[in-house]
């Protein structure tokens, strides 16, 4: 059944079993990758909250997670935006760093925070995303571990929000184009 978010329309696109079965082989891969270590799990709030909660209770292994937020602040000059990450308060050198987001679409967001991570000497870090726009992505890093790939379309739910709406779904939908 669709769904009405402030000015827009939404209908179904991922059903929670289509999402249960993606953290299912995603926390498979990263446990036997991890086999032996503790790795340290940083999600990106808000959007990472529901991807990360199913993601490590789907995971049997010995792991950290904390989580971080990105803050953009406009710059005085017309420079964009500069982003500066809150929260990595746990002293991350020599550990083994995965990444959790919602959604990777540009890659502008984890362009920088990779960048900021490995400024303070970490193991590894890799990231973890529950979708992955791959038509849009233009970066030349790599994005690791990808639950489902969809094409350019907004979507909301399981996290993630129109405007601040849609982030409590449980599945995710994709917006009706009139
Ligand atoms: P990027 O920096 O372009 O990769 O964008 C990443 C962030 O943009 C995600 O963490 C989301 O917060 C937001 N985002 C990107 N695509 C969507 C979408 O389809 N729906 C909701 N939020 C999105
Ligand atoms: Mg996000």
């Amino acid at each position: 059944m669709d769904i009405q978010l402030k000015d827009k329309v939404f209908e179904p696109y991922i059903e929670k079993e289509k999402i249960a079965a993606a953290l299912d082989e995603l926390s498979e891969k990263i446990r036997s990758d991890y086999d032996g270590k503790k790795p340290l799990f940083l999600g990106v709030l808000n959007g990472c909250f529901m991807f990360a909660s199913d993601l490590l209770k789907a995971l049997d292994m010995d792991c950290e997670i904390s989580f971080v937020k990105m803050a953009s602040y406009e710059g005085t000059q017309s420079t964009g935006t500069v982003n500066e990450i809150i929260g990595v308060n746990e002293n991350i050198e020599g550990r083994d760093i995965i990444i959790l987001e919602d959604i990777v679409d540009t890659g502008n967001t984890l362009e920088k925070f990779r960048k900021q991570l490995n400024e303070k000497n970490p193991a590894s870090v890799k990231i973890a995303t529950l979708l992955f726009k791959p038509g849009v992505f233009d970066k030349d890093y790599t994005v690791d571990y990808i639950g489902i790939e969809i094409p350019d379309n907004f979507v909301v739910g399981y996290g993630l929000d129109y405007d601040g709406a849609g982030r409590n779904i449980d599945s995710v939908y994709v917006i009706k184009e009139d």
